[in-house]
């Protein structure tokens, strides 16, 4: 599974938590990847990406910790941090079910609007929105990171399956130029399209921009009409 963090997925991992106290799912056998890492903080840091999903999520179920992956935020040479994460998600067998959230820019993982839909893993500079949307988990703006390191859009659209979370009114003209803008760079999730199984779940504020009439038993777009 590919795992995101911030806001969106907190019920999400609540939820699976109860399921796993319930005794209905094991994560014994699954594996994790997470998309991004800020670049400069390490595990030990509250705003870390490990230190989020081990507090919100692992820390509470069966997953084993050899089988939860990160970037590193604190590798020297980013770049041989990044060739080692892609090796590895190959390695695995690529990416079976990827959740993930969305920025109010169209954002997937850290990969800010004008990334390649090409992309694997990279050092991203954080877009001044990014920084300041985040900035809500610091004690003050100048100290959320510049960059991060972050699984790429390639990486994304290879998952055999794709769930994408949605909340709120300011995800409403990102989630409306993913799935009804051009199919465009400036919209990373926009990259879905394309993709044969892609699910968005959206509140009602988050969809509040789609076609209502339509969206009564959910609404589907054929990626062949693209
Ligand atoms: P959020 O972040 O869930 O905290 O809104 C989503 C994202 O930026 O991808």
């Amino acid at each position: 599974m590919g795992l995101p963090t911030g806001s969106t997925p907190l019920l999400t991992y609540a939820r699976l938590i109860e399921l796993y106290r319930l005794g209905k799912i094991s994560f014994k056998n699954v594996i994790t990847v997470n998309m991004d890492e800020y670049k400069g903080l390490d595990e030990n840091h509250p705003q870390s990406y490990r230190y989020f999903m081990k507090k919100n999520f692992f820390n509470h179920i069966d997953i084993l910790p050899q089988n939860t992956h990160f970037l590193n935020g604190m590798a020297q040479a980013s770049d041989m941090e990044c060739s080692r994460y892609d090796t590895l998600i190959k390695q695995l067998g690529g990416i079976d079910l990827q959740i993930g959230g969305i920025g109010c820019n169209g954002h997937l993982a850290f990969n800010e609007p004008g990334t390649s839909f090409e992309t694997r893993s990279h050092l991203q500079r954080l877009s001044e929105e990014t920084i300041k949307a985040n900035s809500r988990f610091f004690d003050q703006e100048k100290e959320v990171p510049k960059e991060a390191l972050t699984i790429g859009l390639k990486t994304i659209f290879e998952a055999r399956q794709i769930i994408i979370l949605a909340t709120g009114k300011s995800k409403s003209q990102a989630i409306y130029e993913a799935l009804l803008g051009p199919y465009d760079i400036s919209c990373p999730a926009s990259l879905l399209q394309k993709h044969a199984n892609a699910l968005f779940i959206c509140d009602s504020e988050a969809a509040s921009l789609l076609p209502q009439d339509q969206l009564k038993n959910g609404f589907s777009l054929k990626p062949s009409s693209y």
